[in-house]
């Protein structure tokens, strides 16, 4: 037996060690860099540079174990395909955000034009066995493009978004266009059963065509199987960060700095998906309900900057700068501030110590496809002492860490009720939680994800009806 090669495509490429692993990283880098490692294949995407002119030229490099290539694109392609149709059309769109969503046919025309540039310039590094496995929003269509070029191999997309409910969803124009070119693909994956259950119920209602009992999708002949892959943390190596002498270091750091208090942490990168706002009023309402609490609790929230070229991401950090200012302008005392609020990125052991030294971590996106920041939470815990995670029920981690005390973020009750319980929780209580959800965290890791991905798309002796 021989393992296919892999042809990894998504548009975001990060090489490990660089510069990026103190920036605002998201899920999909993270888990995609540990997934390839021990795969051979090549990481194809965009670089992250402008171009003034579209060339195509491929930049190889081949760092540790992976091997990337990037294209540059025009500053009109980034405009109308990553900020525009990605990330003011499908982003607020598949986070339920239609209030947000904008439908500009310049974006759609866009996204088109670069996903024909992806296809254009990554078709002639596929070879006939390899497996070719795109990911998430931002390429939906390029798996038919590639197939009008006329490649047959085995194609899988994952999504690592939500997917929407129908009834949002046909707000998009031309949205049944998008979903029919995603049937070319022979997997497609989604993060939890709830996203899957949306997208069947679109393929049904909204294309009128039939899911078999297996969840699959009969199509044109073809069977495109549809199926839920939860992502998962690179564990051993996570848990290898968290007990260096950096993140010893971090963790002490940050624990003198908070001389006794006890801390709550929030990572995340600065997007209104995240519930941020929302977090800081929870607190401040927890503030207001136990005064006395106020000199001895303090959030630390570190939240990188995020897509800063649209504007309801330069909205939502302004909304955020003026509720960190007013909450603590209420709260806070000669001697101390409630909210330590942090615009960067730290390395990934670093953050591991900070975990560690947090009694909760709060994880209250209003939507997430998954949220890694969790699960990296868990396994940064000491197990004898472990901190408490409160999650947003509407994160997929929550089908997962049901352990974990699951709130409803659009709450301020709700959320406050839950940080007085986790401040109060018993060590017994602690300890039983945390060694459910570090199971589950150590087991569905990003290895198992990417086996259960890849053995899916290698169809075990079934092409889906392709070369038939
Ligand atoms: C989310 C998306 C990823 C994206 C990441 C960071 O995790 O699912 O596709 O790469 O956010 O966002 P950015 O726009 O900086 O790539």
């Amino acid at each position: 037996y021989r393992m296919s090669r892999l042809i990894v495509i998504s548009n975001r490429v990060s090489v490990p060690k660089a510069a990026g692993a103190a920036g605002a990283q998201g899920g999909l880098a993270v888990a995609l860099n540990s997934a390839l490692r021990e795969h051979r294949g090549i990481w194809f995407g965009w670089s992250g540079q402008e171009t003034q002119e579209f060339t195509g030229h491929l930049d190889m490099q081949r760092n540790d174990d992976v091997t990337t290539a990037t294209i540059d694109l025009e500053p009109q392609d980034i405009d109308e395909y990553y900020n525009g149709y990605a990330n003011r059309t499908l982003w607020p769109l598949f986070h339920f955000r239609i209030d947000l969503t904008e439908y500009n046919r310049d974006f759609g025309e866009g996204y088109e034009r670069v996903n024909r540039r992806f296809a254009d310039s990554v078709h002639p590094l596929i070879e006939p066995d390899d497996l070719v496995w795109v990911h998430d929003y931002h390429l939906l269509p390029l798996g038919s493009m590639l197939r009008a070029k006329g490649v047959n191999n085995r194609m899988g997309l994952f999504l690592h978004t939500p997917w929407p409910p129908t009834r949002l969803l046909v707000s998009l124009p031309f949205h049944e266009k998008l979903v029919t070119s995603m049937l070319e693909y022979d997997v497609i994956g989604f993060q939890t059963t709830e996203w899957l259950e949306s997208f069947l119920h679109y393929v049904q209602k909204e294309l009128g065509l039939k899911v078999n009992l297996d969840n699959s999708i009969s199509y044109q002949g073809r069977r495109v199987v549809a199926r839920a892959f939860p992502i998962g943390i690179d564990h051993a190596e996570f848990t290898e960060a968290a007990a260096s002498e950096e993140a010893q270091e971090a963790h002490d750091r940050l624990k003198s700095s908070v001389r006794g208090r006890k801390l709550l942490i929030g990572v995340d990168r600065l997007d209104y998906s995240k519930g941020l706002g929302e977090r800081f009023q929870s607190f401040g309402r927890f503030l207001t309900d136990h005064p006395a609490e106020a000199g001895a609790v303090v959030l630390l929230q570190i939240a990188p900057p995020s897509r800063g070229d649209v504007a309801s991401y330069q909205q939502i950090r302004e909304d955020l700068e003026r509720k960190t200012g007013h909450i603590n302008g209420a709260h806070a005392d000669v001697a101390f501030v409630p909210i330590r609020y942090v615009n960067r990125g730290y390395p990934r052991a670093q953050l591991a110590g900070f975990y560690r030294a947090a009694n909760i971590g709060l994880v209250t996106p209003l939507r997430d496809g998954m949220n890694l920041v969790a699960k990296e939470f868990v396994a940064a815990q000491d197990p004898e002492d472990p901190g408490v995670l409160i999650l947003s029920q509407f994160a997929g981690a929550a089908l997962q860490l049901t352990d974990a005390l699951l709130v409803n973020p659009h709450s301020v009750e709700h959320v406050s009720e839950a940080i007085r319980r986790a401040l109060d929780m018993p060590l017994a209580e602690r300890q039983r939680r945390h060694a459910k959800l570090l199971a589950s965290v150590r087991d569905f890791d990003v290895i198992h994800w990417r086996n259960a991905f890849v053995s899916a798309l290698e169809g075990k002796g079934n092409n889906g009806g392709r070369n038939a």
